[in-house]
């Protein structure tokens, strides 16, 4: 049912504060009403609303699914009697308004994510397949900006990482990737596509953990990460390599305490994900391949106040 990630809304005490660290992480903000939204460069696709109020909160996620999709997850909402209510925030967009078990606002529409640019990144010469041959790699790479393409997922603190399993595959119809007992877990979307669309990360109370955009390659991860860094913006994790979903990522800390990740290179899960063995992977083991630092201590701590 649940087949995309649309965009996140945050209630944030400063708007400006927020502009000025996501327009450096790449994005591009435009007013709506009161809040500020931005979106990927070229891209008709929200991907953060920024919603003005007292402590920075998760305030709700988005979604999308279709026609048959909408019906079903309606069904299954009503049989779980979870109330479907009307819009607890002041947005100008539709769809359906519930919570989760923890009290998180969940938004889903009919609607399909905005396609991403068909700008293709640069060939790669690795063993065996070299393709730039010839010529050299792109020029104007020294120039290089990070341009986000499309958010990718959300990771969100959860006080009973099981419930919130039960609750986003039984009734959203999201699907299991991976997970790590019941501290981590990874779902994917009901039509397939990245490893993982939304994940739970056991805390004590709920909150953002991060949110995560697509680069074209590994040099917009690494030239993101180190401008964010060179404004003054606090390192979260990276560079390195996952093992859940298998992808390069850096993260930074955003101005207050969760964190923007960009990410390149993940696993992709068919929409038949039947020959899909989701993992069980012991703690020591689920955060990375490899990584230029361990993770520094802070990283699962959930800043985010109950
Ligand atoms: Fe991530």
């Amino acid at each position: 049912m649940i087949r995309s990630l649309l965009h996140i809304g945050l209630i944030v005490p400063d708007l400006e504060v927020g502009r000025a660290f996501y327009e450096l992480f790449g994005l591009h903000a435009v007013a709506s009403g009161r809040d500020l939204v931005f979106r990927c460069p070229g891209r008709d696709q929200d991907q953060v609303r920024l919603m003005q109020g007292e402590k920075k909160k998760l305030a709700y996620a988005a979604f999308g699914t279709n026609e048959t999709g909408m019906a079903e997850l309606k069904r299954r909402l009503e049989k779980a009697a979870v109330p479907v209510v009307a819009a607890p925030f002041d947005v100008p967009f539709g769809g359906i308004w519930f919570q989760d078990p923890h009290g998180d606002w969940i938004n889903v529409q009919i609607a399909e994510p905005a396609p991403v640019s068909d700008v293709l990144p640069s060939e790669i010469n690795a063993h065996g397949r070299y393709r730039r041959v010839g010529r050299a790699c792109d020029p104007s790479s020294v120039n290089k900006k990070a341009v986000p393409l499309r958010l990718g997922h959300l990771i969100k603190f959860s006080p009973d990482v099981n419930a919130s399993v039960e609750f986003y595959t039984n009734v959203l119809g999201l699907r299991m990737s991976d997970r790590c007992m019941d501290i981590l877990a990874f779902l994917h979307g009901s039509a397939g596509g990245d490893h993982h669309l939304v994940a739970f990360a056991k805390s004590s109370h709920t909150g953002l953990h991060h949110i995560s955009f697509e680069v074209a390659d590994l040099d917009e991860i690494e030239i993101g990460a180190q401008t964010l860094l060179r404004a003054g913006y606090k390192d979260g994790f990276g560079l390195g390599r996952h093992i859940g979903g298998s992808n390069y990522f850096h993260y930074i800390r955003d101005p207050w305490g969760s964190m923007a990740e960009y990410f390149w290179d993940i696993d992709v899960i068919p929409e038949d994900d039947s020959d899909w063995v989701p993992l069980n992977v012991p703690p020591e083991k689920v955060v990375m391949v490899w990584a230029t630092t361990p993770p520094p201590e802070d990283f699962v701590v959930n800043f985010e106040e109950p």
